[in-house]
């Protein structure tokens, strides 16, 4: 029997609060940790697999046209070639738009350049390599199409457009105002393992092992690419090597490996070459904005812009939602918000690292920055001064909003009253400068399974298709079942990464660990309520720790009590509609140092403090190191990252991890982060929210603002690279 739970009111008489296990939040390492640092972790690509062929993926050489295969008879005659392969399913047509946010792919029409259009398999990763390049693909009727997003055609976004008040008359009316764009370029995910399928046939029954974020859905679209259904589909992803959003659709290989592993009648790997997974997974769009501010004279905010362009293919409905924190970070009673999708033949946009927050909170935190200095005020208290009592345009109540705390302890933390003026500190030839943003995220809860075990010798198993990307989830889950069951961390074992195990809400969105979590702790209470029958009594006078449970004054062991029984549930968790009661959103805020050379330019963040509260902290250093990766990617963003196009046909010219400049040891300093305890009844039972994206939103803006601060100068188009410093 499943035990269904609605998160629909605030959780006050059915949560987790302090049990006598003390797990929960504590800075627990992660239990897979050795094995992936000792290379013991089995990833997609790394399974030993009898009989193995190997296939690899083909490119378009341009941006439309019918593909055309010249010598792929000559081709599949060459050594070892097994077939070549451009079925119809390769992936969906672009016409008929993606489920979810795989990419589009056809292999009979380019849409982009470097799409994938066919598979190459061979007995050797080597002889399918050379037989891949040998290949003559041209397309046929294909002109160049349209690549940039400032001169495309555009479709507005009029769902996402707000206008509230009127915000033209209070820019003209105010005492202070700003009105500026800031543009923000295309970002790939950049996760370390590449997308890699096998693919094994049992008669019609399709085993892959993959690497993604969301297995339940993944299996669904796999399902329908192949056009079977999806009991016959099963992935398997215990470990994951970073996901970043590019994991969380079908990525072209996996298809490509199923098709191929069926028609050559054995086993075939597909990996993605890492310029394969720049060309052809997808991007974040690059972004405009337009922030337009007004304040009276005291700085307080009459009015709020914020519009959008940001691009995708033809046909995609991903648009980048720039806007999502505008409508509830600050105050301003008159606000106007649009969305405007370009319509260009580069690759798919979806989801990157925290999708619309990451460059909107940006853009936004620039234009605050920018507010501050024309009032003559500090930015931090020009914050402080907007924070809004209700939501500003629903008027309803914030679940729990820790952000006033974390601006203050964090400049406290960081020493911010030492701010020096602009262009004021100078050390030798470098200019010091200091520079803060606020970080926001929504929060949201998604439908999770779990099935939980207590095992006649009093051991636990968890059980769910949920994945770690390298997040946490098995250290996390593990202590949520210890703590509810009352044993010891090493006592429980969590079995991940198996669509054959219950459907869980996948790794994105900052969701997975509250959405699973839910679920785990649901089966743990219904645990708990049948040992408490067991005993005679009621769940709430039963004490459950190290393996024992105390209950009427007695000690036992749940060995004993369980007597060679054991006890599953099946637990169910749906999201509720709390949203429509209150507004329920992470909150931050960031400070940075940074040096820029005077002579060159160079900018080399010294040091960075991030606030952040987000609810109960789940386990401290897991949650801490999110937000350290976050800020990680908040210092490339803000002075390297960028993927650069061809301006001619879209074509991704820094295809490759030493071309496309993510922030890397070097570049990072001492980053501290401080955690502030909050607890939200309306989030879940464990009143946690979502951490694992808060680190980079807005992170970027930070060290912006400290260039600023150090040289004088506003750099409004990411990233801030030496040429637009000096
Ligand atoms: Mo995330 S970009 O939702 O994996």
């Amino acid at each position: 029997m499943t035990e269904h739970f609605k998160m629909d009111a605030p959780a006050t008489d059915r949560r987790l609060d302090d049990m006598a296990q003390g797990l929960v939040g504590a800075p627990l390492d992660r239990p897979e940790g050795p094995l992936k640092v000792s290379g013991t972790a089995t990833y997609a690509d790394e399974w030993q697999v009898d009989g193995l062929a190997h296939g690899v993926l083909v490119r378009a050489p341009g941006n439309s046209g019918r593909v055309v295969l010249a010598n792929r008879n000559a081709v599949a005659r060459m050594d070892g070639v097994l077939a070549v392969i451009d079925d119809d399913r390769l992936l969906r047509n672009p016409a008929q738009g993606t489920a979810n946010e795989a990419p589009i792919q056809g292999p009979h029409h380019a849409a982009y350049m470097g799409q994938l259009i066919a598979v190459v398999v061979a007995e050797s990763f080597e002889q399918a390599r050379h037989a891949a390049q040998s290949l003559e693909v041209t397309l046929e009727g294909g002109t160049l199409m349209p690549v940039d997003p400032t001169t495309a055609a555009v479709e507005p976004q009029e769902s996402k457009n707000l206008d509230q008040g009127d915000l033209d008359a209070a820019m003209e009316t105010a005492a202070h105002s700003v009105d500026a764009i800031y543009t923000t370029p295309s970002h790939s995910s950049t996760p370390m393992e590449p997308h890699a399928s096998i693919a094994t046939w049992e008669g019609d029954d399709l085993t892959l092992r993959g690497s993604y974020q969301m297995l339940k859905y993944n299996r669904n679209e796999l399902a329908d690419a192949l056009g079977i259904h999806p009991d016959r589909v099963r992935i398997l992803s215990p470990y994951v090597g970073g996901g970043f959003g590019s994991k969380l659709g079908l990525a072209p290989e996996a298809v490509a490996a199923s098709i191929a592993a069926k028609q050559v009648g054995r086993p075939v790997s597909v990996a993605l070459q890492r310029p394969q997974v720049f060309e052809a997974t997808m991007r974040r769009s690059e972004t405009s904005q337009r922030v337009r501010l007004a304040a009276d004279a005291e700085g307080r905010l009459t009015g709020l812009g914020h519009d959008a362009l940001v691009s995708n293919l033809p046909g995609e409905t991903f648009a980048e939602p720039i806007l999502q924190a505008s409508h509830f970070l600050y105050a301003g009673a008159n606000r106007r918000m649009s969305m405007d999708l370009a319509r260009v033949h580069r690759l798919c946009a979806g989801s990157v690292r925290a999708p619309g927050e990451a460059v909107g909170v940006t853009a936004l935190e620039n234009a605050m920055d920018e507010l501050a200095h024309e009032i003559g005020i500090d930015p931090v208290e020009l914050r402080r001064r907007n924070i809004p009592e209700k939501d500003p345009e629903s008027g309803k109540d914030y679940s729990s909003r820790r952000f006033r705390e974390a601006l203050d302890s964090g400049a406290e933390a960081f020493g911010w009253a030492d701010r020096p003026g602009v262009k004021e500190r100078r050390e030798g030839e470098w200019l010091i400068g200091y520079g803060m943003a606020s970080a926001a995220r929504v929060n949201v809860l998604m439908e999770s399974q779990a099935r939980v075990t207590l095992l006649p010798d009093g051991r636990a198993r968890v059980e769910t298709d949920m994945t770690d990307i390298g997040t946490g989830t098995y250290a996390i889950l593990g202590q949520i079942a210890g703590e509810m069951l009352g044993l010891p961390r090493d006592a429980v074992d969590v079995v991940l990464g198996d669509t054959a195990l219950p459907p869980a809400s996948g790794s994105g969105g900052s969701w997975g660990a509250s959405s699973s979590g839910t679920s785990v702790y649901v089966a743990c209470q219904a645990i708990r309520r049948q040992l408490a029958e067991r005993l005679g009594g009621e769940e709430a006078d039963l004490t459950l720790k190290d393996g024992s449970a105390t209950f009427d004054n007695q000690t036992r062991p749940l060995a004993e009590i369980l007597d060679g029984d054991e006890i599953v549930k099946l637990a169910h968790l749906q999201p509720g509609d709390t949203s429509d009661a209150v507004r329920q959103a992470t909150f931050g805020a960031y400070f940075a140092e940074v040096a820029v050379h005077a002579a060159s330019g160079e900018t080399r963040v010294r040091r960075m403090h991030g606030s952040f509260a987000a609810g109960r902290i789940l386990n401290a250093k897991t949650a801490r190191s999110q937000c350290l990766g976050g800020m990680t990617f908040g210092i490339g963003m803000a002075l390297t990252e960028e993927l650069a196009f061809d301006p001619r046909d879209g074509h991704v010219a820094n295809h490759n991890l030493a071309e496309y400049h993510i922030a890397v040891n070097a570049d990072v300093p001492q980053l501290t982060v401080e955690l502030l305890e909050e607890r939200d009844d309306w989030a879940n039972p464990m009143q946690a929210k979502g951490i694992g994206e808060l680190g980079i939103c807005g992170a970027a803006a930070a060290i912006t603002n400290a260039i600023f601060n150090a040289t004088g100068v506003r750099v409004r188009d990411y990233p801030a690279t030496l040429d637009k410093v000096i």
